[in-house]
């Protein structure tokens, strides 16, 4: 069930029913003292919940949410994708240290080892975004599986109890499920139109039952044996064939070596707060900490929220924030210069460059060698009052990822690869122009804009927040930090509010469709921005409030559910 934004006679309605029922999905934000999820999907966000309630932690939850999304979203957090996590989880009052160890999971996906920097300037123009050819070795699996075991508390398979049976009796689908399917029909190979089209010609149609009996399958091989289930025996036999016949190179020695890594967050002081960071392969952690200093050096606080003058030196630090961009890589094959891009020599005089009156080219750094719909990504946030938090990211990269859904056990196969430089100087499906640092090397992470973000004061984390949206991610997130930590904010007001992105290159200011005055629009184009209207990311988020308890919210662009109590 979603509604977004209740009428007044519906909200007495929900009001009224949610004294019946007091852990409510209904509304939004949600408000609550013990554990707190905010979610793309309302059945993703309701089994998590349900763990809750038999004892699970923020981990438990996390990974059963995860494993919902699987079931429900296909197009954006199937099985064949990758992801990042930030994690707060202790094991005790006793185990609660004053700074927080929060931990840092990479389960994104990497190149086969067949792949090289040629790989696509030797084949036709769509090959690394559909097909078999843009597939990149699956990281999901071994990442839920990973953090489950480091700090799970309820046993494995208990997690697959509210799962399951959304895959082997089925769940009604969402008018987004109906739209992302139906849209991406003609890219699916046969075994896509098989499992989510009747007959082979329309999708399942909203409020209809899709079930899913072969994912089903592979649940139940997941749930006793872990992710050996995917990455080796039938269900990997059944990937790289499937890979291998619709043109792609992965293989079973790709399946067997994927290894999750752990890696250290980049943790920044900004408002009186702690803002913990996703580090490279990431560059939303390096370009949204770019952006928080360049807000505290242009004062941005001065203008009034939402005005011409914001707005404006807003852009001006987007565009300089994403900048560095291109520099970044994955840290076990490139040297990231991140030191660099957020010391003071190399932002105070790009601050400086900030003109009020008019929009400032910028200079590209050397190198510089490089939209479509959303629909492709899925964040959630868990937090609970103890400050244990999960801040979750997974994507297939595009709508359904490569369009390839594997033969046996239908399981949707990501395009990742087109996340590297794929051919220099041209850009990727997100308009990104992207550096030598991420060329396509065997083995090797693609950069990535994922930026699962948590937030601690004093100690305590109190706010967990990301997004979907490619490179849209960073400065969803980034707007939505400064809403909530500079101008106090609740969640869900800095997440409905409108916003802006600018990603360096191409030199153009996006805006919030339908959201923003056209007095402000009209004002910003006589600054020099060339403005187009765009979608923009979808945030999900949970924080403690100022009043000490929990409230989540999920942004109206686009589906989402909250739950917890
Ligand atoms: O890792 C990345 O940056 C992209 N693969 C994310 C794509 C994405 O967020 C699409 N969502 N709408």
């Amino acid at each position: 069930m979603r509604i977004d934004r209740p009428s007044p006679a519906l909200a007495l309605v929900l009001v009224l029913l949610s004294l019946v029922f007091p852990h409510s999905t209904w509304a939004v934000p949600l408000e609550g003292q013990t554990l707190l999820i905010a979610a793309p999907s309302p059945l993703a966000a309701q089994a998590g919940e349900k763990i809750a309630l038999q004892g699970g932690n923020a981990v438990d939850v996390a990974v059963t949410v995860a494993l919902a999304l699987a079931v429900t979203s296909p197009y954006y957090a199937a099985f064949g994708g990758g992801g990042f996590a930030l994690i707060q989880q202790s094991k005790g009052p006793q185990d609660r240290k004053k700074n927080p160890a929060i931990e840092v999971i990479d389960f994104r996906e990497t190149a086969p080892l067949a792949t090289s920097a040629q790989f696509y300037t030797d084949r036709e123009g769509r090959s690394s975004q559909d097909g078999g050819a843009a597939v990149a070795v699956p990281g999901v699996a071994a990442g839920l599986w990973a953090l489950h075991r480091k700090h799970g508390r309820r046993p494995w398979h208990q997690l697959f109890r509210e799962v399951l049976p959304l895959a082997a009796q089925g769940f009604r689908v969402s008018g987004e499920w109906y739209r992302l399917t139906s849209a991406n029909k003609a890219r699916f190979n046969s075994a896509g139109k098989k499992y989510f089209f009747r007959d082979q010609a329309d999708a399942v149609k909203p409020g209809l039952v899709l079930r899913q009996p072969q994912l089903a399958k592979f649940l139940r091989m997941y749930q006793q044996q872990g992710a050996n289930a995917f990455y080796h025996g039938p269900v990997a036999r059944d990937i790289v064939s499937t890979v291998q016949k619709t043109g792609g190179v992965l293989s079973d020695k790709d399946l067997a070596t994927y290894a999750v890594r752990w890696l250290q967050p980049l943790s920044v002081d900004f408002a009186g707060h702690t803002v913990h960071l996703m580090p490279p392969p990431s560059s939303g952690g390096v370009v949204i900490a770019a952006a928080l200093k360049l807000i505290e050096l242009t004062h941005l606080k001065q203008y009034s929220p939402m005005s011409t003058d914001e707005l404006h030196v807003l852009a001006e630090i987007m565009k300089r924030s994403f900048r560095g961009r291109s520099q970044l890589g994955d840290p076990d094959f490139h040297q990231n210069p991140t030191l660099h891009l957020l010391s003071d020599g190399y932002l105070k005089p790009l601050a400086q460059t900030i003109d009020l009156r008019k929009t400032s080219a910028v200079s590209p750094l050397d190198d510089n060698s490089a939209s479509r719909e959303d629909g492709n990504t899925t964040h959630f946030s868990v937090l609970d009052r103890e400050g244990n938090a999960v801040a979750m990211t997974i994507t297939l990269n595009g709508s359904y990822g490569s369009g390839v859904v594997t033969d046996v056990y239908g399981i949707a196969l990501n395009n990742e690869m087109d996340d590297f430089t794929t051919r220099p100087g041209t850009t990727n499906q997100y308009a990104l122009m992207q550096g030598f640092a991420n060329r396509v090397q065997p083995g090797k992470r693609p950069l990535s804009s994922m930026s699962p973000t948590l937030v601690s004061k004093d100690g305590q984390i109190v706010m967990s927040l990301g997004a979907p949206g490619g490179p849209r991610i960073i400065n969803g997130v980034l707007q939505a930090l400064y809403r909530t930590l500079v101008q106090g904010w609740d969640m869900d007001r800095a997440i409905q509010a409108p916003r802006i992105h600018h990603q360096f290159f191409p030199d153009v200011l996006f805006f919030d469709e339908a959201l923003l005055q056209p007095a402000t629009l009209d004002e910003l184009q006589k600054r020099g921005h060339k403005l187009q209207p765009t979608w923009i990311a979808k945030v999900y988020g949970v924080r403690k409030n100022t009043a000490g308890w929990l409230e989540a919210a999920f942004d109206a662009r686009g589906e989402g559910g909250a739950a917890g109590h």
